[in-house]
Parts: C-alpha cells; structure tokens; sequence
C-alpha cells in the first residue's frame, strides 16, 4: 500500500514543487546521491576506483517532451564519456529512453517521431562511448515503453556491440525478452523493477518477483553463450540472492571475476565494499543531476524504512 502511495507520489508535479523547495530534502538526498552536479559524481567514482570498484553514471530526467532537449542531453552525455576517458575512470553511462525522447508526440516510443528522434540519439552516444571503448546501457521505464526500448537497443545492437539493456524480472513478459535479446547476444542488466505497474503486467507479490529473478538469472548463468559473449549484470542489493548466485557460479566453474554485480550509490555500501574485494567485478550507479525528484522517490518506495531518514531530516531542519 505505502509503496503504491509513493510510487502514485513519485509522479505529482504538485508534490515534486514542494518538496524540492525544502532545505531537508536536499540532506535526506545526499544519502543517495554525491551531489547534483557531474563534478560530485567524478569524485565519488575516483573514490570508489580506490576501492577496486567501478561506476556507472546517470544524469536525472525522464518524460522529456522537446527534442532540443532531448539534445541538451546527448550533448551532456558525449561531453561525459570524454571527460571520463580524459580522467581514466572506469565508468559506463546508463541512459533513460523517455531523456533521449523515447517520449515525444506522447506515443510511448510507437510514434515515429519519438522512436527516430531516441534511434538517432541512442546510435550517437553509442558510437561516441565506441570511440572511448566505453558501453551505453539503457534503462527501463514503465511497461509502456517496453516494446519501443527492446526494439531501440535490438536496432542499435545490429551495428554496436557496446550498448545493453537493463530488463525488470517482475514484467511477466521478461523471460520472452531475455530470449529475443540472445541473438544478437545482448549484454542484459537484470533488475527486479521500479514502478507501479498492474498486476496484469508485473507480479505484485515481492516472493514472485524474487522468484522470477532467480530464475531469470539462473537462466542466464546456465547458458555459456550468454556467459561468455554477453555477460549479464546482476543490479540488486538482495545479497540472499547474490549468495546463491555466487554458489551457482562456483558450481558451474564460472570465475568470480566473471560474475557482474551493480548497486546504487549509498545503498548497501560494505556490501559492495566485501563483494569487489572478493573478487567480483563491482559497478556503483552514480546518479546526479537537477531532476532527482521522481527517481527519489522511487528509492523510498523500494524501502519505505527510508522515510525514516526524511523524517529526521524534517526535525533537524
Ligand atoms: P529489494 O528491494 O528486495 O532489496 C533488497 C535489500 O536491499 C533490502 O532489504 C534493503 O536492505 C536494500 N535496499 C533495496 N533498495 C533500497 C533502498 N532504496 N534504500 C535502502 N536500502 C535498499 N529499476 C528499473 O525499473 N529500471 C532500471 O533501469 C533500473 N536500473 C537499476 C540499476 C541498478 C544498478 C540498480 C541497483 C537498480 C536499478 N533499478 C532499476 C532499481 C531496481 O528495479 C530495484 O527497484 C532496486 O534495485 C531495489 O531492488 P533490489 O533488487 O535491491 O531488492
């Protein structure tokens, strides 16, 4: 019930102006993000460099409804990858669809408009970070725009090897998608989901969606093509499940090193500490930027305890 309520919250222009006008906001924000600027994010991941773990960055905004910005947001991002080479960080991009204009003409990515205008910006920044031997991934939004992102990717994929898809274990339709992307093998970052979706579409009960992950990753970890041309990441901070992929790997002989793990920034941070001395390969999500709100607010609908640290934030302030 309270992660609904958020999730609907998470998209209120009314609340977004409010809350983003308080002092006590931006500290509860601090947890989870360096800072707003890229600047923040470069230090952070030189910090986590010296830890043997790498970074992915993402610039916040979703829903953008004009191509010039959709632009700006290329331009920010080829701006990203040279300053990242420039600086010798091991850092990877990871992009919104709907931030490219996967939203444009308001056809979820099946009007023609919105999907040329995001082909074209995707096919950039994925030939751009080819020029810096760097990767673009793609997340992935609502349900809505599920069938225009796997058709983007699979498109921009036929040309680039250096471009992977983040998918959502609680969609229903996820193992299907995980077969259309083995050929040509693609790189698949597997999540459990973020958003508030029917149950007709995702599973609503959290047992299904650990299950289904589970299954999904084992999938994966089962197939040596999948292994070793595409190797998947595993973006969750469910360490009960990172143990028992950690065993699978070890049973199927596949080398730690082998396996990819990502979290978010500020999440679970001896975890990623212990798994990237372990050997693991340890990626961070970076995430910076002015438009934090509906992303924020999806982090305290993953963990509702979290509107504890607000509240504190709220009495300090
Ligand atoms: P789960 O929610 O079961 O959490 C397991 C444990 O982790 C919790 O018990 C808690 O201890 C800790 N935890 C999890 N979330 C926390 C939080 N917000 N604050 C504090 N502790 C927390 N989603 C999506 O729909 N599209 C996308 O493109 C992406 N991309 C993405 C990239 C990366 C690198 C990560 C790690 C996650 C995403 N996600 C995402 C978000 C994802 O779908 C999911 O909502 C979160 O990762 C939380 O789910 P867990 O797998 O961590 O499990």
């Amino acid at each position: 019930m309270l992660r609904s309520l958020l999730l609907r919250a998470s998209r209120s222009g009314v609340l977004e102006h409010q809350f983003r006008k308080r002092t006590f906001s931006h500290r509860a924000l601090s947890r989870f993000m360096p800072g707003e600027d890229l600047e923040s994010a470069m230090s952070a991941a030189e910090d986590l460099r010296d830890h043997g773990i790498g970074t992915v960055f993402t610039c916040l905004g979703e829903e953008v409804t004009d191509a010039g910005e959709a632009d700006g947001v290329v331009a920010h991002y080829v701006d990203v990858l040279e300053k990242v080479d420039g600086r010798a960080l091991d850092t990877q991009i990871s992009v919104k669809p709907t931030q490219l204009g996967l939203a444009l003409g308001t056809g979820h990515g099946n009007t023609t408009d919105g999907f040329a205008v995001t082909l074209r910006n995707l096919e950039r920044l994925t030939r751009t970070a080819a020029a810096h031997d760097n990767f673009v991934w793609v997340d992935m939004e609502g349900s809505e725009y599920v069938d225009a992102t796997v058709a983007l990717v699979r498109d921009v994929r036929s040309r680039h090897e250096n471009v992977g898809l983040c998918l959502q274990a609680y969609l229903r339709r996820t193992p299907a998608d995980v077969e259309v992307l083995r050929d040509p093998p693609t790189r698949i970052r597997l999540v459990k989901g973020a958003y508030r979706e029917p149950a007709s579409v995702a599973f609503p009960r959290k047992r299904d969606v650990d299950a289904a992950y589970m299954r999904l990753a084992e999938r994966m970890m089962n197939d040596d093509a999948f292994m070793q041309q595409a190797p998947p990441v595993f973006a969750t901070h469910d360490t009960a499940i990172l143990d028992a992929l950690l065993a699978l790997a070890a049973s199927n002989r596949i080398p730690r090193e082998n396996v990819q793990v990502s979290m978010l920034y500020g999440i679970r941070r001896e975890a990623q500490l212990r798994l990237a001395a372990s050997g693991i390969t340890m990626r961070t999500l970076v995430s910076y930027g002015s438009a934090w709100y509906p992303w924020y607010v999806r982090r305290l609908a993953e963990r509702p305890a979290n509107l504890w640290f607000l509240v504190k934030s709220v009495v300090r302030s």
